[in-house]
């Protein structure tokens, strides 16, 4: 399948922090601001790309606020940016404001947790390749693991903006309902109703959830909630397309599925990045030689990090 994306231009730019909460057991949201030339470029922003963002100078919280795992890791200085997706990205005028979902998981989004209104925050971006949409497509079916949400959440954004032909399905799974990254509550009538998470419906986009334990929604993996949904709505698998974010196992179990059912499949990979700009080859992904049995390593950073399962070799 041609890949048509392109890499808009990027920079360094500073970020303005409009606010920044605590939404769930681990996870913030940060509502950014960028201005002029800030402004210009992330509004080119494509949802899958992302920034490294350089939290070096930004405060550590009082210890006894540190969950207790966390103590002794988060006084290692934070020396390399760290990359975030955003989840919602929209352009006005002369400003464009972003939505960072964090999960806190060490050095540096612990010390996110205490930016305020008004800091100043160094962003590199936009940076890499977001997903696209093939030609001809009328259904999406979007799936997120866990932290896997924030490019799902931006990419339904974009899709309901410019795609209005697609018809979008999300599938939203996570190991229990304090994992699930979503704000707002699940509550019985939006699940009657099929717009169960709040972050989808108010693009008109219904939304199943599934729980590893079964504490909210039914105790299933989100690739077997896809399935069933497979098997019982009526579908061109060469007019559908799944789009994913999540950890690897899922991937790649998405993987099996849509080449069983004969659909294509973009997903966002994770590699640990230090550059964010491809000078450093730490973030190698796998990916198949079309028509060969040879492997070359592509650059998560700068190559994805939205591949198309077709040529990646997951490592779960
Ligand atoms: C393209 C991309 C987009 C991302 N978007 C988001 C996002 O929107 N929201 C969010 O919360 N996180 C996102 N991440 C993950 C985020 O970069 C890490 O959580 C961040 O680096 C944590 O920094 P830290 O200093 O707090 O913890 P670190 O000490 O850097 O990491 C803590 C632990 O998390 C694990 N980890 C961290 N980064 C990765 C990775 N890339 N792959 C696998 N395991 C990892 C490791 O086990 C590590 O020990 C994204 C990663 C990538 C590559
Ligand atoms: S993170 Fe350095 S090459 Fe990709």
């Amino acid at each position: 399948m041609p890949d048509k994306r392109t890499a808009p231009s990027k920079g360094v730019f500073t970020a303005t922090v409009l606010a920044n909460r605590q939404t769930g057991d681990c996870f913030y949201k940060a509502d950014l601001e960028f201005t002029d030339a800030g402004a210009k470029a992330l509004a080119t922003f494509q949802a899958g790309q992302f920034v490294q963002v350089d939290a070096s100078d930004v405060s550590l919280p009082p210890e006894d606020t540190i969950p207790a795992h966390l103590r002794d890791v988060c006084k290692r200085k934070v020396l390399l940016r760290r990359p975030f997706s955003f989840a919602d990205v929209t352009a006005e005028q002369d400003r464009t404001t972003a939505e960072l979902l964090y999960c806190v998981l060490g050095p540096a989004s612990v010390r996110m947790t205490t930016l305020e209104r008004g800091d100043a925050l160094s962003i590199v971006g936009p940076l890499g390749k977001g997903f696209w949409v093939p030609p001809e497509k009328d259904t999406a079916l979007l799936v997120v693991g866990g932290m896997g949400a924030p490019p799902i959440r931006c990419l339904a954004q974009s899709l309901t903006a410019e795609h209005p032909e697609i018809n979008a399905v999300a599938f939203v799974g996570a190991r229990t309902a304090e994992t699930l990254p979503f704000e707002g509550t699940l509550d019985e009538v939006s699940q009657q109703l099929g717009f169960w998470v709040p972050a989808f419906a108010k693009y008109g986009i219904p939304s199943v959830v599934v729980t590893d334990d079964g504490s909210v929604g039914s105790r299933a993996l989100v690739t077997e909630s896809l399935v069933q949904w497979l098997d019982q709505h009526e579908h061109r698998p060469e007019k559908t397309i799944i789009y994913a974010c999540g950890p690897e196992n899922m991937l790649s179990a998405l993987a099996r599925v849509a080449e069983k059912w004969n659909i294509d499949c973009q997903v966002s990979m994770e590699r640990r990045m230090a550059c964010g700009i491809g000078l450093c080859q730490s973030c190698a992904v796998e990916c198949r030689v079309e028509g060969s049995q040879e492997t070359v390593y592509k650059l998560c950073c700068q190559d994805g990090p939205v591949f198309d399962t077709r040529e990646v070799i997951f490592k779960a």
